[in-house]
């Protein structure tokens, strides 16, 4: 099996991630560093990753927490900060599908599945994310037209956004915006690019999956339908 897809199997990362740690040199196979992503691994190899060894898991494991702000969507972070995983302590190895910016909140996924985790994390697949956003002041007609058509900002274009006006009052607007691309700081460049400010950015769903009343920090596993919905998308 080819070496990222191996590695993902055994629950280390997304392959995307697992080339990254690949050419980074942490891995090694029979204990030599290996950093061509051309490898395969056949079942009498031994593989570590960063000085462990790892094997393909049994379970598939697939969790949704409510991050808070104030932490990062990382499995381990060389700053020291707080990472999504010290919210759900469990002995198998699992990371999250996607980011989160370090000040936003919502619904964030975690598995040890890195088929399901490439195909939602993938923008060719076009998965929904809906966000809850408050926005400085009132977004004119005009400007959410923009949103809805397409916008580019620092040279970067992000695709028409569903848009709903939720409510406004104290000079703030609540905006749901619909995405399907995951580019980092998507909303905020978005809204960015109307000479505007996000106040506060939480993630509400992603497709039909919705983070309900899970408080800040908590997690649950998903339900079997739950996971069949996402595998089907
Ligand atoms: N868009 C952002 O700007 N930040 C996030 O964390 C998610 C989407």
């Amino acid at each position: 099996m080819r070496i990222n897809k191996y590695l993902s199997s055994c629950g280390v990362a997304s392959r995307r991630k697992c080339e990254e740690l690949i050419t980074a040199g942490k891995v090694r196979v029979n204990g030599k560093v290996v950093t061509e992503l051309a490898t395969d691994i056949k079942d009498d190899d031994s593989v570590e990753v960063s000085g462990k060894y790892v094997a393909p898991t049994q379970r598939s494991i697939y969790i949704m927490l409510n991050k808070p702000k104030g932490c990062v969507c990382t499995v381990s972070d060389d700053k020291g900060r707080k990472t999504v995983l010290d919210f759900v302590k469990l002995p198998d190895r699992i990371y999250p599908v996607g980011r989160l910016d370090y000040d936003t909140e919502g619904l964030l996924l975690l598995t040890n599945d890195g088929t399901l985790a490439n195909k939602l994390a993938h923008p060719s697949n076009m998965v929904k994310k809906v966000y809850s956003v408050r926005v400085e002041g009132e977004p004119t007609d005009a400007e959410i037209g923009r949103l809805r058509s397409g916008v580019t900002f620092g040279g970067v274009k992000y695709a028409p956004a569903q848009v709903k006006r939720v409510s406004c009052d104290n000079n703030e607007t609540k905006l749901e915006i619909t995405v399907t691309e995951g580019k980092n700081h998507e909303i905020k460049n978005m809204i960015e690019s109307l000479g505007r400010r996000v106040l506060f950015l939480k993630r509400v769903a992603i497709e039909g999956l919705r983070l309900g009343g899970l408080s800040r920090g908590e997690w649950r596993y998903l339900t079997p339908r739950e996971v069949d919905m996402l595998k089907s998308l």
